[in-house]
């Protein structure tokens, strides 16, 4: 019989949207979760100065000062990442923290949340930045939120991941 997976979600949260959906995901897998944090004081990305921030360095493509993960990525199957997507691309932290682990990275989803447009391209983002190619990806709206529908896509989201996890275990085993 094989093992359950291990799986380790980090994700960046701004204003708590994609931490809600991280934890919830967690629960659901089940996976160890991480928020993706960085050094400095919290309040720099609040309120609407931090939203002016926020969005001069995605534009800017800044680097962001990240606190290293407390977690082992290596002993995890996979490493399912989620932002908040600014100006269509992955929150600076996230891209910053992709960008210092794609060595460490084997197997990895995405998951992001968003007001309504820019997931594709956040998406590609990431997997320019994490040099690895997503098992699996999902994008949950403000209006998913609104309507509940976000439950059914982080089901199916995880349902995804596990399959193809256990997909590869088994190409890995016959090989
Ligand atoms: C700087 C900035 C840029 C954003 N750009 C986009 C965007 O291009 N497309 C979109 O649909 N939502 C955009 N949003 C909205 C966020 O993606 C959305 O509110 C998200 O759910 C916030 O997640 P969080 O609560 O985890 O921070 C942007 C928000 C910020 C702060």
């Amino acid at each position: 019989m094989q093992a359950p997976p291990r799986i380790l979600i980090v994700c960046f949260s701004r204003s708590g949207t994609t931490r809600r959906l991280a934890d919830r995901l967690a629960a659901i897998l089940p996976a160890d979760c991480e928020g993706i944090r960085e050094r400095g004081d919290p309040r720099r990305r609040r309120g609407i100065r931090g939203f002016v921030r926020s969005l001069a360095d995605v534009i800017a493509q800044r680097r962001a000062d990240v606190v290293p993960t407390a977690y082992d990525l290596a002993r995890y199957d996979i490493v399912v990442v989620g932002t908040p997507v600014w100006a269509s691309c992955p929150s600076t932290p996230v891209a910053t923290w992709l960008a210092d682990h794609r060595n460490q990275l084997r197997h990895v989803a995405f998951f992001c949340s968003l007001g309504g447009r820019g997931s594709d391209k956040a998406f590609e983002r990431m997997r320019a930045s994490a040099g690895v190619s997503p098992l699996a990806t999902c994008a949950v709206t403000a209006a998913d939120v609104q309507s509940g529908h976000d439950h059914a896509l982080l089901d199916a989201f995880a349902h995804k991941i596990r399959h193809r996890l256990s997909t590869l275990e088994t190409i890995e085993w016959t090989m």
